[in-house]
């Protein structure tokens, strides 16, 4: 199940997808470096010089010297990156374009003073034997050979306290030994069933998107992501590995099915990824398997819905199942809550029959629990509560949501406190192969 990627035959064209952005990456922020005067003045004095301060390839490398502008897209350049660095050198955009198209700035000038290059013979639909491909409608059912395997679900919150307790090693505490009890038979299970990649759902609390940037959906498709310092200095831990050819997969099917995801190649990763990562696998010097983050907007209103993340939950199953690479056990955790509120004179609400009632469905009627109103978990679940909506995403993505069984519930916890908050925690697998 290939997907559509007719876009490459377009004649004389480059389109710019995941693929191409990996292998320009550091050529198009080379030539966004530019928008910077001082950054243009030390360039012009000496391109050479300037140039080798990027981890290019060589063929990038000559491409900028040489003021290739094709060559520069051939190597994964994007043309409004490329273009600051014809900027640099005084060209107007019609120059850049003349460039690429073999013509003098002249002649190209006169073409688009003369109504423009004419369609007709550089099109697709003029190329022989083509034909118009015809769009699959989405998938519903299972594919049961798909190489990648989407084996369980993990549901936790994240409370940044944990991390900390993790990290002293106050986990034997009175007040900290119960809530790292409710993870014990995870850690075991964890080592047991140790996953190749997990797509970690979190909600980013303000250090990856600060308030000039809120991405709705942000999928991670670089290749690592440092841990965010978020005001304590950064925790202890390692960085995360990513995997930029299965997040690219995603982004591409996931789009295609319409999620308009933001996607993010370079970004620090918070507390909201980090600790549930730390419950499940201790410390380590290296997390045991690749993670894709994909972050949730729950900061700024308006935020998704629990019903879109449970369909961007089925869109991403679509997705996995369409993954025609290396077999890979995949597991999808969701990630925050429960009751919480740390905002405000009603701070340090619990609501434990509302949050058990939310386990309830999202174990035996997901599709129910993704009607509840924003309204609903704010009022019952308190402000902070609304990052539950996390976890709506990987039960979307289950078997059984596809015509297949029903999950297992394989391991069930709640606890109250964890500093603010309800901790609530839940495996589920899916019927195995
Ligand atoms: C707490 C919980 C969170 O999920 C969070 O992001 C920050 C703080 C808390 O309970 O203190
Ligand atoms: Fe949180």
């Amino acid at each position: 199940m290939a997907f559509d990627k007719s876009y490459k035959d377009v004649p004389g064209t480059i389109v710019f997808d995941a693929e191409m952005a990996r292998k320009g990456y550091y050529l198009n922020q080379l030539a966004n470096s530019l928008m910077k005067p001082e950054n243009r003045a030390r360039y012009l004095a000496d391109p050479a010089a300037y140039v080798d301060e990027w981890p290019l390839t060589p063929a990038q490398r000559k491409a900028v010297l040489d003021l290739d502008l094709n060559a520069c897209l051939a190597e994964g350049g994007q043309i409004y990156f490329i273009a600051k660095i014809g900027a640099a050198h005084g060209l107007i955009v019609e120059e850049m374009a003349s460039m690429m198209t073999g013509l003098t700035p002249a002649e190209y000038h006169d073409m688009m003073v003369s109504g423009g290059r004419r369609p007709e013979g550089v099109r697709l639909k003029d190329q022989p034997g083509w034909t118009r491909p015809v769009p699959e409608p989405p998938v519903e059912r299972l594919r049961p050979d798909a190489p990648a395997r989407y084996s369980a679900a993990l549901y936790s919150s994240h409370v940044p306290a944990m991390g900390v307790a993790i990290d002293k090693g106050t986990t034997d505490e009175p007040y900290w030994r119960p809530v790292f009890e409710g993870y014990e038979w995870t850690r075991r299970w964890a080592k047991e069933n140790p996953p190749d990649v997990i797509i970690l759902v979190y909600n980013d609390h303000a250090h990856a998107f600060d308030a000039s940037l809120v991405p709705t959906f942000a999928l991670g498709t670089g290749p690592q992501y440092p841990v965010a310092d978020e005001g304590y200095g950064p925790r202890p831990v390692p960085g995360i590995k990513g995997y930029p050819e299965l997040a690219g997969h995603l982004a591409q099917s996931v789009i295609q099915d319409g999620f308009d995801l933001t996607l993010v190649n370079e970004m620090v990763v918070d507390h909201g990824l980090t600790v549930p990562l730390s419950l499940v696998f201790g410390q380590v010097d290296e997390w045991p398997c690749r993670v894709i983050p994909l972050a949730v907007n729950v900061v700024q209103y308006p935020i998704p819905s629990g019903r879109r993340c449970y369909d961007l939950g089925r869109a991403l199953r679509r997705a996995l199942d369409q993954w025609d690479g290396e077999p890979l056990n995949v597991q999808i955790w969701g990630t925050g809550g429960m009751s919480h509120q740390v905002q405000g004179p009603r701070a340090g609400l619990i609501n434990p029959t509302w949050d058990n009632s939310f386990l309830d469905h999202l174990i035996a009627d997901p599709v129910g629990l993704a009607t509840w109103p924003h309204l609903e978990y704010v009022d019952e679940a308190g402000s902070e509560g609304v990052e539950l909506v996390d976890w709506l995403i990987a039960r979307g993505a289950m078997d059984d949501q596809f015509g297949g069984a029903a999950p297992t519930v394989a391991h069930r916890f709640y606890h109250v406190p964890a500093s603010n908050s309800a901790v609530g925690h839940l495996v589920l697998t899916n019927p195995p192969r």
